[in-house]
This record gives C-alpha cells, structure tokens and sequence, in this order.
C-alpha cells in the first residue's frame, strides 16, 4: 500500500523523523537529548551521510546531502538515499514518519518522498501469504513538513499513485490482463480520474480498417481494441491538442517469428508505453491541468495461430499505405502507425508516442535513458530534455536521418517493417515517422520501462518509466502556454 501524504506545520518531540540537511549541523526543530545531539554531530562530521538515532520512543534520521551538490542531481542523490533506507525504515515499524529539511532546497522534502514511495512499490497480489521474514511495515503515513504547498504534494500524490498504476498495468501477466481487460482497466481509471474514454472494438476497428492492429491480432483468440482517451478541461489554453499514443502489446511472443531463449521475458511488459499513456491522463486530469489531450492506445497480443499474420504479409494500413512484412515481431511498429496517421483527425499540435519498441534502443543505453528520435520543433526537445533531468527519466537523442529511410524500402510495397541489422531503433522511428502527419516526438522505452533488476528506487519488471516525464512535461507545457496568453 502506498503512504498517505499529509502536510504539517510542527514537528512534535516524539514523532520519528527523517531530517535531510546540508550542513553537519542539526536544526532546532528536532529534540534530541544532548547526548544524542553530540554522537549525530560526531557523526555527521566524521563524512556519514546517514545518522540514524534510536531514541527508544521515537527514531531520528538525517540525511547529509553532499557539499555543493544541488539541481537535478541532488534531486536525484535523495530519491536514491531514500530507497537506500528503506529496509531501515521499515526495521522500525514507524507508522507514521515526517520527513523535514533544515538550510537545503525546498523540493527536497518531495524529492525524498518520493525515491521512498517509489522504491517501496511491491506487485504481490498473487502471494497468497506474507512471506517476509520481519512482520514489520512501512509507515502509513508521511507527514510532509516544510513550504511544500497543497498542490504539489496533491501532484506528487497523483504521479506516484500513477506510476505505481503503470506498473500494476504492466507487471500483470496475459493469464490475468489481456486486450479487453487492460482496455477495462483504462475506463476505470477514467472514471476515476475524471477523463473520458472510448473504447472502440474488432466491428469498429475491421470498419476503420485499421490493418496494422488487425494484422498483429490475426493469430490471436482475444479481440483487438482501440482505446481513445481525452482530457478536455474546462478551458483549455491549447487550440490544437496534444496527442499522447502508447504501444498496448499485452504479451508478444513475436508471432510465427517467435522470441527464442529467454528473449520472451518480460514481454508481458509490452504495453508499458499503454500503461504510461493511462499513468499520464491520470496525473493531468487529477490534477485539472489546463491542457486539452487525447490518448490513443492500441491493444492487443502478438501470438502464433491458426491465422496468424506471416512474414511477406502485404497490409493495407488505416492511412492506406501498404506495409510489407519482413518480420512478425516487428509488431509494435504496426499497430503504432494506425494510431499515428488515426491522430491526424485531432489535427494535433504534436503527436508523441511511447513504446517498448526496440531491443536496440535497450542494447544503446541501457536502462539510463529512454530513446528518442523526433522531427519537432526545439522548443519542445529542449523542454522535454529538462524535464528528463528534473525527474530522472532521461531522454537521448538518436538522429533521424532520412538517409535511414533506405532500410525500410520494399520492393512489393510502399514500405516493409524492418530494416537490416544496423540502427533498429532508428529505422523503427523512421517507419512511424512515415504515418505522421503532425510533428512526433517518439520515446522507446524498451531499456527503461522493463528491467530485470532493481535500480534504486526503479523495481525490477515495470517501471513505470514515461509517467512521470510526460506529466511534467505537459504540466510545464500548458504554464508556457499561460504565458503566451
Ligand atoms: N517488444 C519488442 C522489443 C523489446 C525487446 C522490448 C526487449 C523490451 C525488451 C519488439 O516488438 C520487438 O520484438 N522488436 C524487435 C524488432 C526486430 C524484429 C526488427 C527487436 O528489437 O528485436
Ligand atoms: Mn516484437
Ligand atoms: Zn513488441
């Protein structure tokens, strides 16, 4: 269960607190016996960056920042230190826990917040008992001390309750959440947020001819479906909307060119860029963000069948381009260019896709940052990058040459769905590039959205990597937008 996040204004001397600092110096606004003040000086002097003193009735932790360090790395450095602490924390079985700062940036109370959140998520619904060896728990409750205002503590709320929705999305298997039911887990989370979904299944989707979705769901015993989310607030600062589109592959086995050894791990994590479209609508329309978007999520898996899709397949896709098939599991791309050239009808702003599309991008950088290639304007690269730093989930830039578009020729049709070995995740990107009409931005989270093993506060399996840098950048897209006005 994820804390409760409560602001305060006064720390009281027998509650349990984490304290960050930035000097070896201790605020007065932590009681502590005189004895117990000089063993954290001693401490905190000696180069400890964690002091931790157990009073018997209550636990005092300080967390030194390091000297000089500041901006999107100390950010960083605390969410870190938090989930570096999160075994002591729950030793102690503190039900509830403040967390304060003394002399150091504002954020900080957040930052750390949230690196604890984040790395206490746990996917063990299926457990049918507790198998932990201490019956102790996490606290229920934070007590957020400091400036921090309603509202960001309301966002900071709303954006981990979201990441850990994406990753609940994504660490379910296919056994328990194929196309109809993550497309059920959309609506309700719509209907909880607050934004509106439409739900558009096989009959809709055969009518729009959507033969990308429909190739890769031949083999399949579960339907396709097209998930269409909006997030029309009230008054909008934008004309044109911002159109988000997420890889929904519920499981991808490659189909007839199926995934041999172990390379079908994970691939129930498939739909992480789905996932993290829904995480985003969540955050925004809870947080009534001024900004009219629309979500489009195609779904479905990718199996071998009776029927199934076959490599020299020639598709008819939904903007009448013909697509000849070179590979099976080169799926993703397929149903993502319906989605894209479907956007075209929002006449969007900006299209921006999220995808685990490519074992390339994973091979290039690792689980450090997620790929992107786009043909849209600096501004929007620039501020996406910044977000990258502010929230960890680091963007790189890939070129997107149209020299690449050599790879993806096709000889029997307008263009073919793989390219030769080098460059995947490039010619990936070129290929959706093909279906846009509108300036895209295209994330590949393949290395970042499913892991194997822990890192800090990002668990193993999903992520939930995209949420949290899309919601900001959006956030921070409707304030530019405000300015403007
Ligand atoms: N879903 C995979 C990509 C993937 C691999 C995501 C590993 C996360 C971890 C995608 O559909 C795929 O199979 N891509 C192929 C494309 C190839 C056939 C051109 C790949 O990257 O090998
Ligand atoms: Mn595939
Ligand atoms: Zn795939």
């Amino acid at each position: 269960m994820k804390p409760e996040l409560r602001k305060i204004h006064r720390i009281t001397p027998d509650q349990s607190v984490v304290c960050i600092i930035g000097k070896d110096e201790i605020p007065d606004t932590i009681v502590l016996t005189r004895e117990e003040r000089e063993y954290a000086v001693k401490q905190l002097r000696t180069g400890e960056e964690i002091v931790f003193i157990n009073s018997y009735f209550k636990c005092t932790y300080f967390v030194r920042i390091k000297d000089g360090l500041s901006g999107f790395k100390a950010s960083e450095e605390l969410r870190k230190a938090a989930s570096g602490m999160k075994k002591l924390i729950r030793s102690n079985d503190h039900i509830e826990l403040v967390i304060t700062s003394w002399d150091v940036y504002e954020r900080s109370v957040a930052d750390f917040a949230e690196g604890l959140i984040l790395s206490i998520y746990k996917f063990d619904k299926y457990k049918t008992k507790d198998e932990d060896d201490v019956p102790k728990k996490y606290p229920s409750v934070l007590l957020l001390h400091g400036n921090l205002g309603r509202a960001e503590i309301k966002w900071l709320d709303d954006l981990t309750d979201a990441v850990y929705l994406a990753r609940d999305l994504i660490n379910e298997p296919v056994n328990h959440l194929n196309s109809l039911a993550l497309a059920s887990e959309i609506e309700k989370t719509g209907k909880n947020a607050g934004f509106r979904v439409e739900v558009l299944n096989k009959g809709k989707i055969e009518a729009l001819k959507m033969g990308g979705l429909l190739s890769v769901n031949k083999g399949s015993v579960d339907p396709p479906v097209f998930c269409i989310l909006e997030w029309h607030p009230q008054k909008p600062v934008n004309s044109k909307p911002f159109v988000l589109v997420g890889k929904g592959i519920v499981y991808d086995t490659g189909g007839l060119n199926i995934k041999t050894g172990d390379y079908m791990m994970l691939m129930k994590g498939d739909m992480a860029g789905a996932a993290a479209v829904t995480g985003v609508f969540h955050t925004l329309a809870k947080n009534n963000v001024p900004l009219h978007i629309i979500g489009l999520i195609p779904i479905t898996d990718n199996r071998p069948g009776g029927n199934a899709f076959t490599q020299g397949d020639i598709i008819t896709m939904f903007n009448k381009m013909t697509v000849e098939v070179g590979n099976t599991d080169a799926e993703g791309r397929l149903i993502l260019a319906d989605a894209i050239s479907y956007a075209s009808k929002y006449k969007p702003e900006l299209i921006i896709d999220v995808a685990t599309l490519t074992g390339s991008a994973a091979s290039t950088f690792g689980n450090q940052a997620m790929a992107m290639m786009t043909n849209a304007g600096r501004k929007y690269i620039d501020l996406l990058a910044e977000c990258g730093n502010e929230v960890y989930e680091r963007v790189a830039e890939l070129p997107f040459y149209d020299e690449y578009n050599e790879a993806i020729k096709s000889s029997v049709a307008d263009i073919r769905n793989i390219g030769g070995r080098e460059a995947g995740a490039i010619t990936a990107g070129k290929f959706l590039e093909h279906f846009a009409e509108y300036p895209i931005i295209h994330l590949d989270i393949a290395g970042t959205g499913l892991l194997k093993k822990d890192d800090h506060y990002r668990l193993k399996e999903g992520t939930g990597s995209g949420v949290r840098l899309l919601s900001l950048f959006l956030k921070k897209t409707a304030e530019e937008y405000k300015k403007l006005k």
